[in-house]
């Protein structure tokens, strides 16, 4: 009986093998599992005959090659399609479809994009700048010198060898993952010449702990603009004409004072809660305000470190991340979707 049946299979093997059209397959399909005298079907019909011992032995195999040779006719058939051979032609409209999914842009990229639509509208460079920096493009140009303690608000990444030594660059200053692309600014104003107007979309990084609002990698968006006689006002006009615009309703925004090291002075910004309208909800903390980013006026010394002659211009910049305003946009909760690969999350955009 084994040997019977591994016959049935390689002679079916062989058969699909050379069949080359539907016709050819059908006939496959009649003479193994035809009802009357199908091969198999007469192997499975005689297993009643068959002693106990034999029947285990026999019947799981018959029925494991009755529906491998039910898979392989439904693909071979499949396989071919529609396609015409001499007269006949063939659709078997009883052949379930499969199912395509589209691929389309990731909710961050969507977002990224139209941002950068924005930003260009204004009349901005837009660009993605480097991940990997000295530390004086991060830090000291920054207007934050080493021992500074307000490098504390970044955990730092640095760069290292295989046993743990810091790597430098040619100039022999540290090398990190930018904890914030803040780090372009002066990268981009040193080949520059005012009037400059630049926005840095982009990853950055920063040694946390991850939770729903944190994650080790997080994108920002920073942007700048330096000329001369630019003031607090050009500065509110960009963001609330970037929000509007965003967010296709008018939205408030208002200023508090903070602190940055490179600007002063310096400010952070909120706009009014566009789930409850103001009124206060689980999304703005019922305050009505939702705390959206830092920003100032660019410090004396930064457009100094630039190399731009003193006093001549002032500039306005302003950052935020990136997460976070997608989060609201989209009402997502939790910042680690973003870069989980998860397909089920992916397809909801
Ligand atoms: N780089 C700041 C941060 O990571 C955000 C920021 C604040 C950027 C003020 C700016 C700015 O350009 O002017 O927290």
């Amino acid at each position: 009986m084994d040997l019977d049946l591994q016959n049935i299979k390689q002679s079916v093997e062989q058969e699909l093998g050379v069949a080359k059209d539907h016709g050819a397959l059908e006939a496959i399909k009649i003479k193994y599992l035809g009802r009357q005298n199908g091969l198999l079907t007469q192997v499975l019909r005689n297993l009643k005959n068959l002693s106990e011992e034999e029947k285990k032995k026999v019947g799981p195999m018959a029925n494991e090659i009755k529906n491998w040779l039910t898979l392989s006719l439904d693909g071979a058939i499949r396989k071919m399609g529609n396609k015409r051979s001499g007269d006949q032609y063939f659709f078997d409209p009883t052949i379930p479809g499969e199912k395509q999914y589209i691929g389309h842009l990731h909710p961050h990229t969507q977002i990224a994009r139209k941002v950068a639509d924005i930003f260009l509208s204004m009349g901005f460079n837009v660009v993605e700048g480097e991940e990997v920096v000295n530390d004086y493009y991060n830090f000291e140009s920054l207007n934050i010198p080493v021992d500074h303690p307000a490098r504390d608000m970044w955990d730092t990444f640095y760069l290292g060898d295989e046993k743990g030594k810091k790597l430098l660059d040619e100039k022999g200053k540290d090398l990190l993952l930018r904890t914030h692309t803040t780090a372009m600014q002066i990268k981009t104003m040193e080949h520059q010449k005012p009037p400059i107007k630049t926005c840095v979309i982009g990853k950055c990084f920063r040694h946390e702990a991850t939770d729903v609002s944190h994650g080790y990698i997080l994108y920002q968006i920073d942007g700048f603009m330096v000329d001369e006689n630019i003031s607090i006002a050009n500065l509110v006009f960009i963001l609330k004409e970037f929000l509007n615009t965003l967010f296709g309703q008018q939205v408030n925004i208002r200023l508090r004072p903070s602190y940055f090291p490179f600007t002063e002075p310096s400010y952070e910004v909120d706009f009014s809660c566009l789930s409850c309208g103001g009124r206060g909800c689980q999304v703005c903390k019922n305050s009505g305000w939702v705390e959206l980013l830092g920003c100032g006026m660019i410090h004396p010394k930064v457009l100094e470190y630039a190399g731009y002659p003193k006093g001549k211009y002032t500039g306005l910049a302003f950052g935020f991340g990136f997460d976070r305003l997608v989060m609201l946009k989209y009402k997502i909760e939790d910042i680690r979707h973003f870069h989980n690969q998860n397909l089920k999350f992916i397809r909801q955009f």
